[in-house]
């Protein structure tokens, strides 16, 4: 597995990382066997970068990953966990030091550390990225809480907000076939400011991995069975805001183009891998098949310039008019 360097935090990353809400919650039942298994896998593959939050099955898939860190403690990895979804409503008062404090206190507790390796404020209004409300973090930091923040984005608006606070070391956004815009409007300042990217929803939610079809059915508590129109939280990251049926025809535009060899799912992590300014790629896995298949996508060789250009054709046709102003 490759590595990457993660922008100015110098913490070198597997290009392919982990995901871990599904383990955590809001994706129907997964098993702790399944999720232990899915997470050993990974790390069996060479990840070292796993994504995970505070409000992901209200800790569970933190305190899945202080137990990896308690079975594999001669294999060291990186845990990027966020704060912010625990306000019932999300407001710039929300973030105040009380509340800032008291999640990291949650976090470091369930993640069973006394330093947060990478903390980000878990897609909060754009008034939070202000010098009151990242001083906070900046004290943490020197508190030895954290040793570096970022932030996760809907927007690339919000993106750039943050990334003027130079405390502000990562951005983690939506990006993946079915959302080119960060490439265009937000990559180049971010490597231009040495800020480290992490790649999120590479798979839409799955949408992306070819399996789906019309008949595709989501248990009640998964949220592509009830956000699919934001009724709980950004409609962007459920099947990254592309309506179902739009998706499943521009997956069968896509399926020709995979590599001979490759999963379809595979071949939407590397043409991700494609963008130098990305740090680390952070599918979502339920299981070790999953994660391991995943794992796989930096194995591939480079995709052409006429692949690279006959999915942003897919993109620009199918899923641009109705995606690309909304984030
Ligand atoms: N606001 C935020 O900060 C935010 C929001 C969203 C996500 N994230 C982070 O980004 C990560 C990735 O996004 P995501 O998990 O939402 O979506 P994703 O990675 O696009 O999709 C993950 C889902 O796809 C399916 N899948 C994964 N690998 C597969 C494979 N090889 N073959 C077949 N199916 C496969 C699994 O679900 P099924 O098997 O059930 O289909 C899995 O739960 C999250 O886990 C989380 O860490 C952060």
């Amino acid at each position: 597995m490759r590595q990457r360097t993660l922008g100015s935090t110098g913490y070198p990353v597997s290009e392919i990382g982990f995901g871990a809400w599904p383990i955590g919650g809001t994706w129907g039942d997964v098993s702790e066997a399944d999720a232990m298994g899915a997470l050993h896998a990974a790390l069996d593959a060479g990840v070292t970068f796993f994504d995970t939050a505070d409000v992901y099955g209200d800790g569970r898939s933190e305190t899945l990953l202080a137990r990896l860190r308690r079975e594999r403690p001669s294999d060291p990895f990186i845990v990027a966990t966020k704060a912010g979804r625990r306000l019932p409503e999300q407001t710039v008062e929300g973030y105040s030091e009380a509340n800032l404090r008291s999640w990291v206190e949650r976090s470091l507790h369930n993640l069973e550390t006394e330093t947060i390796d990478l903390l980000q404020l878990h897609c909060p209004p754009i008034g939070v990225y202000r010098p009151e409300v990242l001083g906070v973090l900046d004290a943490l930091v020197a508190e030895g809480k954290l040793r570096h923040y970022g932030v996760s984005v809907e927007t690339i608006e919000e993106a750039r907000a943050a990334i003027r606070h130079p405390g502000v070391e990562t951005v983690q956004i939506i990006f993946n076939m079915f959302r080119l815009r960060p490439a265009d409007d937000f990559f180049p300042e971010a490597a231009a400011r040495d800020v480290g990217i992490l790649a999120r929803v590479p798979l839409a939610s799955g949408l992306l991995t070819g399996k789906m079809s019309r008949d595709s059915r989501f248990a009640p508590d998964d949220h592509r069975s009830f956000n699919r129109e934001g009724e709980a939280f950004d409609k962007g990251e459920t099947f990254s805001g592309v309506p179902f049926e739009v998706g499943l025809a521009a997956v069968e535009e896509l399926r020709p183009l995979v590599p001979a060899g490759a999963t379809m799912a595979q071949f939407a992590l590397r043409w991700i891998l494609m963008f130098e300014a990305v740090s680390t790629v952070i599918p979502g896995a339920k299981n070790p098949a999953q994660a391991a298949q995943n794992a796989g996508a930096a194995d591939l060789a480079a995709l052409t310039p006429e692949t690279m250009q006959a999915v942003r054709d897919v993109y620009d046709r199918s899923i641009k008019p109705l995606v690309h102003h909304l984030w």
